[in-house]
């Protein structure tokens, strides 16, 4: 590594590049942060909106673009890919400059990414309401954006990992790994699963078919889950939790077999979306025990992000931002427990197609990814400003209880719609016929489909609250500060967390 020191410039940069070398780039950091605000309250309003279209089917009756069809692609996407990997894009890139003590590889190349991002972003925007669609999960999108996908994380793979080839420390601070994981995996799912052959601007259809196209789809929806909903956010989690708490990482050996036992499993898990298909039985099975399996290493990764705060559990009482963080493990643990259990197969025969696997994906989504990331963000965002804390700590509290309460109401509502739906749908009478029609079981559905809904609005409304805190956050600051490039700790690197 280069012993370079923070502010002696190569001499190829330009006068102006060697003054900035010696700083980190927050701006980039500043721009996707406001993009998770913003991103976050579309997607989880166009959530709300159609978990309203669950409860009142008429609304938005004749108007194509507002069909559920099409607006509940635009929510996966617009809370997956807009929200959650704007916040990644901000934490990853905050993360590894300062555990790598050195800027960013190119200014150039980070705006690239951001605003490549947000073009493509607002595409999937236009486009996904119109009706333009791969019919693929998570990957709905068009052959022309799918391209523009690749490009932009090309070099987001590059500021990346340039950035870690050219750090001034030796160690690599795991939250990196974590990060570097995720990006090369989603690099290479989305190319493979969208190879697709073109039939005009707006259409494409798939080299795959049948079984192998159902195959290689749940590989790569599987792993979209397991390296971006979770690998990057346990990256995050790696930085976060202990810098909210001010201790080191409870076990960084544990952390390091969390992470090579995640990687060696996930990849496996794929077939328990496709129990009970024409996929092999033995590909089935093996999907089953490998997610099993995933179970140990996932609770050892959070029982280590929890166990950070050992000494400092009363922190817990005061810091809002500390209660969003390990909740977030919390609901962790819950979805990785419940995902074991539903992929075993007659588990799966109850839960598949009913809202329990909906209360499963929202115990991930809603209560882990999204509460990782408002921590985070939380935790990130006076310190690009330059501030001691956010504008309100009293507001964080508030959006905390809002969140925390309509996770709840979400999660439980379709546990026991799903539990019920299953069991309603297998009953049947002594001559074999069903006990119940499907209406019937979609009329006991209903109030629980509203207890959803109102659990969402409490959601949406704490994000709204964020949005006023984060506007009132950066007119405080004024000018943004730029924070000069740590120098090299040559006692330990993973000091970084506590230093950076
Ligand atoms: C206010 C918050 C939210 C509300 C009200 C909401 C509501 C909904 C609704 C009504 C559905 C359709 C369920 C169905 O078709 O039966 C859905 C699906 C989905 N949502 Fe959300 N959502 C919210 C936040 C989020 C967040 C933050 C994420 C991810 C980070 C997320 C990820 C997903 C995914 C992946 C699906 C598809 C599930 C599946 O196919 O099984 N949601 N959401
Ligand atoms: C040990 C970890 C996990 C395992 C073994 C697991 C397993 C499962 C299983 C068996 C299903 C139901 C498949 C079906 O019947 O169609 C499922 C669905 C899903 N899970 Fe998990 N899960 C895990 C963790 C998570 C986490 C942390 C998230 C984070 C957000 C998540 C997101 C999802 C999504 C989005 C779906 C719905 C996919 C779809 O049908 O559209 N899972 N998972």
């Amino acid at each position: 590594m280069s012993s370079t020191p923070a502010t002696a410039a190569p001499a190829a940069l330009s006068v102006n590049d060697a003054a900035r070398s010696g700083y980190y780039n927050d701006k980039v950091v500043r721009q996707f942060t406001i993009a998770t605000v913003i991103w976050g309250i579309v997607g989880m309003a166009v959530g709300v909106l159609i978990a309203a279209q669950l409860y009142w089917p008429t609304l938005g009756e004749g108007i194509p673009w507002l069909s559920y069809g099409r607006l509940r692609p635009l929510h996966t996407n617009g809370v997956i890919f807009a929200f959650g990997v704007s916040a990644l894009f901000a934490t990853s890139l905050y993360v590894v400059q300062r555990t790598c003590h050195v800027r960013l590889i190119s200014d150039r190349l980070a705006s690239f990414v951001f605003w490549g991002w947000q073009a493509i972003l607002v595409a999937a925007v236009i486009t996904l309401p119109l009706g333009m669609t791969q019919g693929k999960e998570y990957a709905e999108l068009e052959w022309p954006i799918d391209w523009a996908i690749a490009v932009v994380w090309v070099a987001y793979a590059v500021l990346f990992f340039g950035t870690i080839a050219k750090r001034r420390v030796s160690h690599i601070y795991v939250a990196n790994w974590f990060f570097g994981a995720y990006i090369i995996t989603i690099a290479i799912l989305h190319i493979v699963n969208n190879i697709a052959i073109p039939s005009g601007f707006d259409k494409s259809y798939p080299v795959y078919s049948g079984a192998v196209d159902a195959m290689v789809q749940w590989w790569y929806g599987h792993n979209a889950v397991g390296f971006l909903l979770t690998t990057a956010f346990l990256g995050m989690m790696y930085y976060f939790v202990p810098k909210q708490a001010g201790r080191p990482v409870y076990s960084y050996r544990l952390s390091i077999v969390h992470f090579w036992a995640l990687i060696a499993v996930y990849m496996w898990a794929g077939p328990h979306h496709l129990h009970y298909t024409a996929l092999p039985d033995w590909v089935q099975s093996v999907g089953m025990v490998f997610s099993l399996i995933l179970l140990a290493p996932s609770w050892g990764g959070a029982i280590n992000g929890i166990m950070t705060l050992s000494g400092v559990w009363y922190k817990l009482r005061t810091d809002p931002i500390l209660k969003f963080l390990i909740v977030a493990l919390s609901f962790y643990m819950i979805a990785t427990f419940e995902g074991p259990m539903m992929s075993i197969k007659t588990v799966n025969s109850l839960s598949h197609y009913t809202d329990w696997t909906v209360g499963h994906v929202h115990a991930g989504a809603l209560g882990w990814v999204a509460m990782i990331t408002v921590g985070s963000i939380y935790s990130l965002m006076p310190r690009v400003l330059g501030l001691k804390e956010m504008h309100s700590v009293k507001w964080i509290d508030v959006h905390f209880w809002l969140h925390t309460i309509g996770v709840v109401l979400y999660i439980v509502s379709m546990w026991i719609a799903g539990v019920m739906q299953g069991l309603m749908w297998r009953a049947t009478n002594a001559d074999g016929t069903l006990t119940y029609s499907f209406v019937e079981a979609l009329n006991v559905t209903y109030p629980y489909y509203l207890v959803r809904l109102g659990g969402g609005l409490l959601i949406l409304s704490g994000m709204v609250l964020m949005a006023v805190n984060t506007w009132k956050t950066f007119q405080a600051a004024k000018a943004p500060a730029a924070h000069p490039v740590m120098p090299p700790d040559p006692s330990s690197a993973r000091a970084s967390t506590q230093a950076a």
